[in-house]
């Protein structure tokens, strides 16, 4: 039989940071490398975002969220995440969505709702996570916390080329006006605020390739 290590052990890298600062990204190719496991928790919280609406919940209601959250039947599956069965993996991209799951995500209730669901990510060889507290308060023993910046302005045009991708139609000035409403929102909530953990290491990808955010990141984890 394979050893296993007790649960604590697992090693997990945290990747928090802003709204497209390339997290999701680094992080699926830091999995992929290593032969990782994923967890893209910013899709969770754009899942309950997508549910919310369908069930007429407001993003106010923290009470209705957190039970509906709770009850959220989701998977995961080959990159594709789905609710209730059906994949809404392109859906849940929309910028409309995501400012959703922003404003749902400031609810102690609905945060507490999704903590055990981000662990059970938890599992052997290791884990990627990615998101804006996985450092702090999802996974706060991570061996390693990595915390992604880029300029506000290298951002929206990641954005930009990335909605484009995905068909959804998109506006430069607006898209900077929400990444700005989105970071103030979220780095000024009272409850896990987006900031570094103490021992997070920095690494601003205004200037970097994928690629050389990727080696950064994975060299850090084997130097350790
Ligand atoms: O793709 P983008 O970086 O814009 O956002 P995301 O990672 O998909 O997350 C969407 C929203 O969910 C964020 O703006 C956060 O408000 C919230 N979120 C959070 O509060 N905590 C996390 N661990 C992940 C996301």
């Amino acid at each position: 039989m394979k050893p296993t290590r007790p649960f604590h052990q697992t090693p997990v890298i945290a990747i928090d940071g802003p709204t497209a600062s390339g997290k999701g990204t680094v992080a699926t190719l830091v999995a992929a490398q290593l032969g990782f496991h994923l967890l893209d928790s910013g899709a969770l919280y754009r899942l309950a975002a997508l549910a919310s609406l369908r069930y007429e919940i407001a993003p106010d209601a923290a009470d209705d969220l957190a039970a509906l959250v709770g009850d959220l039947h989701i998977t995961f599956r080959e990159g594709c995440a789905q609710l209730d069965g059906v994949d809404v993996s392109n859906e849940i991209r929309a910028e409309e969505i995501g400012n959703r799951a922003s404003a749902i995500a400031v609810h102690q209730a609905v945060r507490a709702a999704l903590v055990a669901r981000q662990r059970a990510f938890r599992k052997e060889p290791g884990l990627v996570a990615d998101g804006r507290d996985m450092g702090t308060v999802i996974f706060p023993d991570a061996p390693l916390k990595v915390f992604l910046t880029a300029s506000v302005e290298a951002r929206a045009a990641r954005r930009y080329k990335q909605l484009i991708q995905k068909g959804f139609s998109a506006n430069m000035d607006d898209l900077l006006r929400d990444l700005r409403e989105r970071d103030a929102r979220d780095s000024n909530r009272a409850v896990a605020p987006l900031k570094p953990a103490a021992d997070a290491k920095l690494l601003d990808t205004s200037a970097l390739t994928i690629d050389q955010a990727v080696d950064q990141v994975v060299q850090w984890y084997q130097a350790q």
